[in-house]
């Protein structure tokens, strides 16, 4: 059985986890679920990166010890993970005993391989970097980073004789192309590796930082933080004797983002190396989110907190849009406009509308179950067949490379022309006049809906779940692997297919959409299923009578009023009826509106409700009482 290990960073206790470090370890979790997906055993590493100065100051500052500290920030990673359902294997912290020893070890081996030595140093040293930098590094004399001047430091440290692994290294990324991944970062890292390579200092004098691992030789000293984290990736594994680092050592893969490119594109296989131990398989390395142009920090307030996004979105809708909106290796923008549009679209209206569509159709036309009479295919049948078919090879491409976004974008391929499939083949004329081609397109619906549920399992594992149980499929990743998404005619996987509330309710908190802006269902065909609520949410809707006192086009849009109704007081009403109605002719005509929607603005106007109407293929008329009412009479 082929394995796979894959481990994200170990995040700095020194802050709460953000939209980064959730993105990271999102990643991580895709990737696990794919391999598992595949059949193959996998180990799946997150944690803590608990040593060091930051640390030390974070804890200061908090007024509490370093080990209160860190015990109780590490807990609210912990915390977080199973909330945004991540699956992972273990959860690290470099303060674990069992760390330690393992970082003692190594460096003992590297010790005796000759490659530590102890010098006197005098460096630029940035504290919030917590290294060593040379003149060439700083721009305008400061840290790149944190744009403060670094200060000159003078000490007596232990050296890790990272020059001698410069050739091996370069000449290792050379041959491995996929070594470093995307290309960009693997070339930043060979043309840092053009220049002479420094050693690099891995201890911390005692005197100026305590809250470390000691090194193993001389207890003066504590080691330097990268050269103990770093090793997290396999004192995990147990290494040495470990069942896990014999099983799963090197078929290992590191997500990072950009910033910490240089201690795992070079320390870390240099470390690797010395210890005797092969290098891991890929670095895969991503670009930042990035928020209203700059990067996320706390000073500026424009930190993204994970629950926030998943208590008011939901939690697939969230995981979805970080893999789909992020060009992986790329930065991207993180804006809640972008993240709503995004999920309206692909989510509720390309998606949850499928599913809800083919659902109600099979229990309307077949009762539920995979259809038992099937006439011959047509042309249209089987290009969404080989379509669908030929989705997992692609979409396997696109995951193993690993480019999420295209992986997606396939997969709504399929989702979009199964849709127009729908609307083309009108199941609900057929039921009327041709069962055994009814039952054809049926099947190709469910058999598509099989392959596209089964690969949005990784990125969506909730959706995807709820959409098999829904189709009375297995479940994938337990039950359900890549080869059983492979073939076609798989009418012994589905049992009863039932009809389920909306898979992704559609996003209406900032942006109300008109009411001739929703498109008309297609004659006959069955109304998506809607969530069933109760009655006080239904008596939360205040309905009201209002009289229009007058209507204007606005200009530039095609579709929009302005009207202004009494309601039992005046108000400003932004209608999409524009196409339907002349505005000369509804000042005086009397509505029907919603009188408690948040207010909504659009095409620059506020509108302060909403107009019921009723549209078909006969056009959009609104709805109106069918005698005069006094204005602002409620509708019950
Ligand atoms: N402790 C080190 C890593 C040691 S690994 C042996 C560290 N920790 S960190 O808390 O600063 O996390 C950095 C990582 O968090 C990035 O590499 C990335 O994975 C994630 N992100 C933090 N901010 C981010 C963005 N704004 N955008 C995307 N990911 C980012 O460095």
């Amino acid at each position: 059985m082929s394995t796979f290990y894959i481990t994200t960073p170990i995040y700095y206790v020194n802050a709460e986890p953000h939209l980064g470090h959730a993105y990271s370890t999102i990643v991580a979790d895709v990737l696990n679920r794919f391999h598992l997906l595949r059949g193959e055993k996998t180990f799946f590493l997150t944690g803590t990166d608990e040593h060091g100065d930051k640390i030390v100051k974070a804890a200061e500052a908090a007024g509490e010890s370093p080990a209160d500290y860190v015990d109780r920030i590490s807990a609210m990673f912990r915390r977080l993970w199973p909330k945004l359902n991540i699956s992972h294997s273990h959860f690290i912290r470099t303060t674990d005993p069992a760390h330690k020893a393992v970082v003692q070890a190594i460096l003992t081996r590297v010790k005796d391989r000759g490659d530590i030595y102890f010098s006197e140093y005098e460096g630029l040293y940035c504290y919030g970097c917590e290294r060593f930098y040379t003149e060439r590094e700083l721009v305008d004399g400061k840290c790149p980073d944190h744009q403060t001047p670094p200060e000159v430091i003078r000490e007596a440290n232990y050296f890790f004789r990272m020059s001698r692994y410069q050739d091996w290294l370069r000449d290792h990324i050379e041959r491995n192309p996929g070594f470093i991944r995307p290309e960009r970062y693997r070339n930043e890292v060979l043309s840092f590796l053009k220049e002479p390579l420094e050693d690099l200092c891995i201890s911390r004098p005692k005197s100026r930082l305590e809250w470390g691992i000691p090194l193993p030789f001389d207890d003066r000293f504590v080691t330097y933080v990268w050269f103990d984290a770093l090793i997290n990736y396999i004192s995990a594994l147990d290494y040495p004797d470990g069942e896990g680092f014999k099983t799963f050592w090197p078929a290992a893969q590191h997500i990072i983002a950009k910033d910490i490119l240089k201690p795992h594109g070079i320390y870390w296989p240099c470390m690797l190396k010395s210890a005797g131990i092969e290098p891991y398989r890929h670095l895969n390395v991503h670009g930042y989110w990035i928020i209203d142009k700059g990067k996320m920090s706390k000073s500026l307030g424009n930190v993204v907190k994970p629950l926030d996004m998943v208590d008011r979105y939901g939690l697939d809708a969230f995981r979805y849009f970080l893999m789909r909106e992020m060009v992986f290796g790329l930065d991207s923008d993180f804006s809640e406009e972008g993240f709503i549009a995004r999920v309206n679209a692909d989510l509720a209206n390309d998606l949850g509308n499928l599913v809800s569509r083919s659902a109600t159709m099979v229990n309307k036309f077949f009762d539920g179950r995979y259809p038992d009479t099937q006439g011959p295919t047509l042309p249209i049948d089987d290009t969404l067949k080989a379509h669908a078919l030929g989705l997992v090879g692609r979409y396997t491409a696109y995951m193993l490379e690993p480019a999420f976004h295209k992986a997606l974008m396939a997969v709504w391929e399929v989702i979009n022309q199964v849709n127009k499939y729908i609307d083309e083949t009108a199941p609900w004329v057929l039921a009327k006049s041709d069962r055994g081609r009814l039952g054809t397109v049926i099947a190709h619906i469910l058999e598509t809906l099989r392959i596209v549920s089964g690969l949005l399992w990784p990125f969506m594992p909730e959706s995807a779940e709820k959409i098999q149980a829904q189709l009375g499929l297995p479940r994938s990743g337990r039950d359900l692997t890549l080869s059983d998404l492979e073939g076609w005619d798989k009418k012994g996987l589905f049992s009863a297919i039932r009809t389920g509330p909306a898979l992704f309710p559609r996003i209406e908190a900032r942006k109300q959409t008109p009411a001739a802006a929703s498109k008309p269902a297609k004659k006959d065909e069955p109304l998506p299923e809607k969530p069933v609520i109760s009655y006080e949410d239904f008596e939360k809707v205040d309905l009201r009578v209002g009289t229009i006192l007058t209507a204007e086009a606005i200009p530039k849009s095609k579709k929009l009023l302005k009207l202004t109704v009494d309601a039992g007081g005046e108000r400003t009403v932004v209608a999409g009826i524009k196409e339907h109605y002349s505005p000369e002719d509804l000042p005086g005509k009397q509505v029907l509106i919603v009188a408690n929607l948040a207010p909504a603005t659009l095409m620059g106007v506020e509108s302060q409700g909403m107009i019921l109407a009723a549209s078909d293929e006969n056009g959009l008329h609104i709805l109106l009482p069918e005698r005069p009412k006094k204005p602002g009479t409620r509708v019950k």
